[in-house]
């Protein structure tokens, strides 16, 4: 057995340049140490992400008290722990915190420690990060889905929708899925570069160009793709994340204009879209409560062809899973560790996931870091797709790069996961 022998936290900086918690866990010989993301759109029932909101040395963004808690409370109390017993120790750290929401130490505070407790765990064992969680054998690579325009609270031109995403479907390899994209960014870079636009990106890496029209932004990558020398939703498929909680005011929505209409018309407008864009994936359709409005899409659409994704509905969520199971709210599952703040509780929720026949996205935050958990975590958990930014800025690029050398590391056998 490896002891837990000090965990020791300090403030880093993620990819906004906001103050984020960075946690090292020691063992006698060796360490690991993980970094939290953080999300911009959040949903209201995420776990608590804690900051010091009353510290104007950093506009009341500094995690300065999160860090203390770790270096104190959460040291003291997983000293002497078996770092392989990973439910022990997250059983351990959410009874310590004792809320629902984790809101005394801090979902940060929390997943930094257990996440890092993880890593430490594979190091230890000398076995690759990604064979330590769900499955041991038989790997799969994730379908890259590369959010290439960026839109909503992600960026400053009037767009709508959040991501406009790219999945390299005709991929028969990671490799080749990442070549795919490379190619189809380039050709979109041309044609916003054509257009006089900014080819500046926004916080996942995607462009950011001044266009306020969804279909302006999807007309775009439909050529992109197309002088790619691609076939839109053959080769290379479109999804969408609206994060509809956004766009939301008095049970109306402002998904296709500025106007807000009723959730019928909303529909009537992804059937356009879908039709039109050959469309294969929309997260966030409607907001976080309005289950009925997701149940009354999933029946308008032919949910063979088409993913609806929950993100803000679920919140990597068990209880909100099993409520949106019932309710026929959704066929696949968006989970970010962040969001409900261990790794053991991530993985009770993609199991779930997959006996009830979802399909599993691991993704990032739009505040993330160079820290690639999430790309070991979509292998382990034979999940289908990542979502993790465009092929631009660091945080973004690190994930695909660890896939790479997961891929690399499996040799010619491994395959693509299925995505239908
Ligand atoms: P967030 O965005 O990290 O800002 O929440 C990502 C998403 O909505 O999927
Ligand atoms: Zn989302």
């Amino acid at each position: 057995m490896s002891k837990i022998l000090k965990i020791r936290a300090r403030q880093v900086f993620d990819s906004r340049g906001n103050p984020t918690i960075e946690a090292e866990v020691y063992s006698k010989n060796l360490s690991s140490s993980a970094i939290c993301p953080s999300g911009a759109s959040t949903g209201t029932y995420e776990a608590y992400e804690k900051r010091d909101k009353n510290n104007k040395k950093y506009l009341g963004k500094s995690v300065l008290s999160a860090v203390k808690l770790v270096n104190t409370k959460i040291s003291k109390k997983l000293k002497g722990q078996n770092i392989h017993d990973q439910e022990r120790i997250d059983v351990l750290l959410i009874n310590l915190d004792g809320t629902k929401q984790k809101s005394n130490l801090g979902a940060n505070a929390i997943l930094a420690v257990s996440i890092a407790v993880k890593k430490l765990s594979a190091k230890i064992k000398k076995i690759s990060l990604y064979k330590t969680f769900l499955i041991k054998k038989n790997f799969q690579l994730p379908y890259p889905m590369m959010n290439i325009i960026n839109g909503g609270a992600h960026a400053n031109n009037g767009l709508r929708i959040q991501e406009f995403m790219i999945r390299p479907d005709k991929a028969k390899n990671f490799s080749e899925a990442m070549r795919i994209c490379f190619i189809v960014i380039n050709n979109l870079r041309n044609l916003i570069k054509k257009k006089g636009l900014s080819t500046s990106v926004g916080d996942e890496g995607g462009f950011a160009p001044m266009i306020n029209n969804n279909n302006q932004a999807l007309d775009l990558i439909v050529l992109a793709i197309k002088k790619s020398g691609f076939k839109n939703g053959k080769d290379v498929s479109i999804c969408l994340d609206v994060a509809a909680n956004e766009l939301f005011k008095n049970n109306k929505y402002s998904i296709h204009s500025r106007s807000y209409v009723s959730v019928g018309k909303s529909i009537k407008e992804y059937e356009k879209i879908i039709n039109k864009y050959k469309i294969k994936s929309i997260e966030d359709p409607f907001a976080e409560n309005d289950w009925t409005a997701w149940n009354k899409l999933m029946k308008s659409i032919n949910t063979n062809k088409v993913q609806i994704v929950g993100d803000d509905l679920y919140v990597t969520n068990l209880e909100r899973l099993k409520k949106g199971f019932l309710n026929g709210s959704s066929n696949s599952i968006l989970i970010k560790l962040n969001q409900i703040g261990t790794v053991s509780e991530t993985l009770d929720v993609i199991r779930f996931a997959q006996i009830i026949g979802y399909k599993t996205i691991i993704s990032h935050r739009s505040g993330d870091s160079e820290d690639t958990f999430i790309a070991d975590l979509a292998v382990g958990t034979n999940s289908n797709q990542i979502k993790t930014g465009s092929l631009a800025r660091s945080e973004r690029v690190a994930k695909y790069n660890q896939l790479i050398r997961i891929e690399e590391e499996l040799g010619n056998n491994v395959r693509m996961n299925k995505i239908r």
